[in-house]
C-alpha cells in the first residue's frame, strides 16, 4: 500500500510509503484519492496528518512516469480535492518537499516542517514548471518576488527560511508526528483556513524591480524553454483568475514535458545517479577515511586539500620545503576564505578547519594517512619519485592516487611495491567548487581501492564517473580532440570569435578560445613539444596555436593570447591572429573558405561524439551517460542538450 490511513482519536495519519523518495506515482496518487474519501466519509475524524515513511516527504512527481501517457488520477485532481476537503489537512514535512510533494503540501490547509528539512520547486532544472498547481498556489501564499525566485531558480530553501517567508506555518522540533498532532489539537476548532486558490495572489512589491528580476531571467535562460515558462506562469498567476491560471499552467506543463529540453534533461538526472555505479564494486567495502594526504600545495593540491576540510577530513600536505608550505598553506587559507564570503562557513568554522590542516617536508608524517592524492608537477620522473616515496612512508593499506591530467598511471604505479593500491582521482579546478571526479581505474587496482575512491568522492559530494587509463581519460581526451579541430575549422577559414559565439549561442558558457586564454595557452603548447617526437605523421597538425606561444602570447595573462585583452578580461578580436591563421593555411595550401555557425557546431558535436565512441569501445567508460556527465559537469557541455552521447541518440541503459 502506497497510503496508508490510521487514527489517533479524532485525528487521521495518511502516511505516504513508496520508497526511495515517496516519488507520487499513480499508486501514491490513488490512495491519497482514497484516504481522502474514507476522512471526507468518517465522522469520527476531525482532521488528517499527511506524513511520510523513510527518509523524505515526497520528492515531486516519479519522473519515470513521465515518458508514459498520463494516467488518472492527475496530480492536480488530486489536490483541489484536497484543498476542499471539508476537514483540515496538515502536511508535516521531513526531508525533502520537492515538486509535486510541495504542491501537495500547498493543498493542505497548514504545513509545518522539521528544521533540516528543504522545500522546493525544482522542475525548472527538469525542463518543465509545476504542473499541479505550485506557480498558481504558491504566490498566493508567499510574496511573488520569492515564488519567482523559488519557480524559476528550482533551488530549495531551508525550513526556517520557509518559515521566515511564510512557506510553512511552524517548524516541528523534536519528534514530527507529536509536534503535527499538538499543532492541529490547536486548531481543531479554529475555522478552516482559505484555501489558497480562493485567495488574493500578492502583486510584486515594485514594477521597476520586478522588470528587472525578468530582464535577468530572460537574461540567464539563454534559448532554455523552462525558465521563461515559468515567469509567464507565475505573471498569469498574479493577474488571472486561479482557474484560469491553473488550466494554463497545466497545458504548460504538458507541452514542456513533451518538449526535447525536458527530455534531455531527464536523461541527466538518472545519468548522474548512475554515473557512480560500478557493478563490480556492489559488495566491495571502501578503506577508512579518517586522515586525507595531498601532495604538492599548488593550485590543484591546495584545492583538493580545501575539500577534503570542508568535508571534515583532516589533511597532511606534502611540499617541497617549507616556503612551499606555507605558499600551500596561503592557498588554502584563501579558498576557505572565499568559502566564507559565500556564506559556506563562518569565522569559527574557517578557524577550525584551518587547524585540521597540517604541512610537513617530510613523508613520515603520512603515516597515519588513509588515503594520499598526489598533485606534483606533470612531469613522469617526479611522479615515479613521489610514488617511490608514498610507497616507502605510507601504511600498505593506504590508497594512493594520482591527480594527473594525461599521465599513464599504470605506469605511475610501477613506481610502487603493490600497484593495486594505486587509482586515479581526476579532479577539476577549483578542486574545492567543482562538481566532477574522474576515477581512474588503474590496470592493477584493488576493487578496496576504487570503492575507497568512490567513498572520497561521496563523501568530498562530488559526482564520481569511472574512467579507464588513457591519454587524457574521459573529458580531457575529448577536449583535446576537438580542441584540434577547432585550430583546423580556423585554418580552414573560420575565426575564433565565430567559432566561440557559436559555442555560446549553442550553450557553452564560453567558447574553446576563450577558455584556453583563460587557462594559459603554454601548458598545452609544453604539452604538444613534448609529444612532437610522437606525434602520428599522417595526422592533420595545425601549428597557428604554436605561433601564437611563439610570439608571447600566453591568454590572459600577458594580455594575448587567441584575442587581445585590454582591460585583463574581456576578449577582443585580433586581427594579428587572423593574419596568423591566413599564412598558416597559406603554408599548408588550404583554400579559405566560410563557415555557417551550424556547420562548426555541428562539426565540433561530430568530433565528440566520433571520439566518445571510440572511449566507449575501448571500455574507457562505463557506460555513454557517464561521458555526457563528464561533458556537461566539466566542460560546460548544455546540459539541457542532455550531452553528447544523448545527442548521438544513445539513451540511458
Ligand atoms: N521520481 C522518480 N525517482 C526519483 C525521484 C523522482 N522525482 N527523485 C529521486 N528519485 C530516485 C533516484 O533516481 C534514485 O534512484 P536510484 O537509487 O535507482 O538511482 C533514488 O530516488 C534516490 O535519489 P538520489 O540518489 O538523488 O538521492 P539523494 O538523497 O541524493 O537526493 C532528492 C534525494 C533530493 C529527492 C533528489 O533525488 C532529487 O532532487 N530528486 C528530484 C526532485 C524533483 O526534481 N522533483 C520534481 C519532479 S517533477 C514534478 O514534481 C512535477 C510536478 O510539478 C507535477
Ligand atoms: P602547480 O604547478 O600549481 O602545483 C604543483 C605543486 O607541486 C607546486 O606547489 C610544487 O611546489 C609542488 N611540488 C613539486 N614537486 C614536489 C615534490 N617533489 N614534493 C612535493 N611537492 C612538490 O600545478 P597544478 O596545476 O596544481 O597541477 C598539479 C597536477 O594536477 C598536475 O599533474 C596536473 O596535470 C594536474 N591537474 C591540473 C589541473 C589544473 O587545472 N591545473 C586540473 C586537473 C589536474
Amino acid at each position: 500500500m502506497a497510503v496508508t490511513l490510521t487514527h489517533l482519536d479524532d485525528i487521521a495519519i495518511a502516511t505516504v510509503d513508496n520508497p526511495p523518495v515517496n516519488a507520487v506515482n499513480h499508486a501514491v496518487r490513488e490512495g491519497l484519492l482514497a484516504a481522502l474519501a474514507e476522512t471526507e466519509a468518517n465522522p469520527a475524524i476531525r482532521a488528517t496528518i499527511l506524513l511520510c515513511a523513510g527518509r523524505s516527504f515526497i520528492a515531486g512527481a516519479d519522473i519515470r512516469e513521465f515518458g508514459q501517457p498520463p494516467k488518472p488520477p492527475h496530480l492536480p485532481d488530486v489536490i483541489d480535492r484536497m484543498e476542499g476537503a471539508t476537514k483540515p489537512w496538515l502536511a508535516a514535512i521531513h526531508g525533502t518537499a520537492l515538486g509535486g510533494g510541495l504542491e501537495i503540501a500547498l493543498g493542505c490547509h497548514y504545513r509545518i516542517a522539521a528544521p533540516s528539512a528543504r522545500l522546493g520547486l525544482p522542475e525548472v532544472t527538469l525542463g518543465l514548471i509545476p504542473g499541479a498547481g505550485g506557480t498558481v498556489r504558491l504566490p498566493r501564499l508567499i510574496a511573488a518576488e520569492e515564488a519567482l525566485e523559488m519557480i524559476s531558480g528550482g533551488k530549495p530553501v531551508t525550513a526556517p527560511k520557509a518559515l521566515d517567508i511564510g512557506l510553512i506555518d511552524a517548524l516541528a522540533e523534536g519528534d514530527l508526528q507529536e509536534a503535527a498532532l499538538d499543532f492541529l489539537r490547536a486548531r481543531l476548532d479554529a475555522p478552516l483556513p482559505t484555501p489558497l486558490r480562493h485567495r488574493q495572489p500578492h502583486a510584486p512589491r515594485d514594477a521597476a524591480d520586478w522588470d528587472k528580476r525578468r530582464q535577468r531571467l530572460h537574461a540567464r535562460a539563454r534559448g532554455q524553454a523552462a525558465p521563461l515558462a515559468a515567469l509567464e506562469a507565475i505573471e498569469t498567476a498574479l493577474k488571472e483568475p486561479a482557474d484560469l491560471a491553473l488550466a494554463r499552467e497545466r497545458d504548460s506543463f504538458l507541452r514542456l514535458k513533451s518538449h526535447p529540453e525536458s527530455a534531455a534533461l531527464r536523461h541527466v538526472f538518472f545519468a548522474e545517479r548512475a554515473a557512480g555505479q560500478m557493478p563490480r564494486l556492489k559488495d566491495v567495502t571502501p578503506g577508512p577515511l579518517t586522515q586525507i594526504g595531498v601532495i604538492g600545495g599548488g593550485t590543484m593540491g591546495a584545492g583538493i586539500a580545501t575539500a577534503c576540510l570542508l568535508a571534515d577530513l583532516p589533511v597532511t600536505l606534502i611540499e617541497r620545503d617549507a616556503a612551499a608550505c606555507e605558499a600551500g598553506r596561503a592557498r588554502v587559507t584563501d579558498s576557505l576564505d572565499g568559502a566564507r564570503a559565500r556564506r559556506l562557513i563562518d569565522a569559527d568554522r574557517h578557524a577550525t578547519l584551518l587547524s585540521q590542516l597540517a604541512t610537513d617536508t617530510d613523508y613520515a608524517a603520512l603515516t597515519g594517512a588513509d588515503l594520499v592524492i598526489e598533485a606534483v608537477f606533470e612531469d613522469m620522473d617526479l611522479k615515479h619519485a613521489v610514488f617511490a616515496a608514498l610507497d616507502a612512508h605510507t601504511r600498505p593499506d593506504c590508497i594512493l592516487a594520482s591527480n594527473t591530467s594525461y599521465l599513464d598511471i599504470n605506469d605511475i604505479a610501477r613506481a610502487t611495491a603493490q600497484p593495486d593500491r594505486v587509482i586515479g582521482l581526476h579532479f577539476f579546478s577549483p578542486a574545492h567548487v567543482m562538481k566532477l571526479l574522474e576515477l581512474i581505474v588503474t590496470d592493477r587496482a584493488s576493487d578496496r581501492a576504487l570503492a575507497t575512491g568512490f567513498a572520497l568522492g561521496k563523501r568530498l559530494r562530488k559526482l564520481t564517473v569511472p574512467a579507464g587509463v588513457c591519454d587524457g581519460f574521459i573529458g580531457n581526451r575529448i577536449l583535446s580532440s576537438y580542441r584540434r579541430d577547432t585550430d583546423a575549422i580556423l585554418q580552414d577559414g573560420a575565426t575564433p570569435s565565430q567559432i566561440d559565439q557559436a559555442m555560446r549561442d549553442f550553450g557553452f558558457p564560453m567558447g574553446i578560445f576563450e577558455m584556453q586564454d583563460l587557462a594559459g595557452l603554454d601548458i598545452s603548447w609544453a604539452m604538444r613539444k613534448r609529444r612532437a617526437a610522437t606525434r602520428d605523421p599522417s595526422e592533420r597538425y595545425v601549428d597557428i596555436a604554436d605561433t601564437l606561444c611563439e610570439a608571447g602570447r600566453f591568454g590572459r595573462k600577458t594580455g594575448r593570447g587567441w584575442y587581445l585583452y585590454e582591460d585583463g578580461k574581456t576578449p577582443i578580436p585580433d586581427p594579428e591572429v587572423e593574419e596568423i591563421a591566413r599564412q598558416s593555411a597559406a603554408a599548408a595550401g588550404i583554400t579559405r573558405r566560410s563557415f555557417s555557425d551550424d556547420e562548426i557546431i555541428s562539426r565540433i558535436l561530430a568530433t565528440m561524439q566520433r571520439e566518445g565512441e571510440e572511449i566507449l569501445n575501448e571500455n574507457i567508460a562505463e557506460r555513454a551517460s557517464d561521458i555526457d556527465v563528464v561533458m556537461i559537469n566539466g566542460y560546460g557541455f548544455p546540459r539541457w542538450r542532455g550531452g553528447p552521447m544523448y545527442m548521438a541518440g544513445h539513451r540511458n541503459s
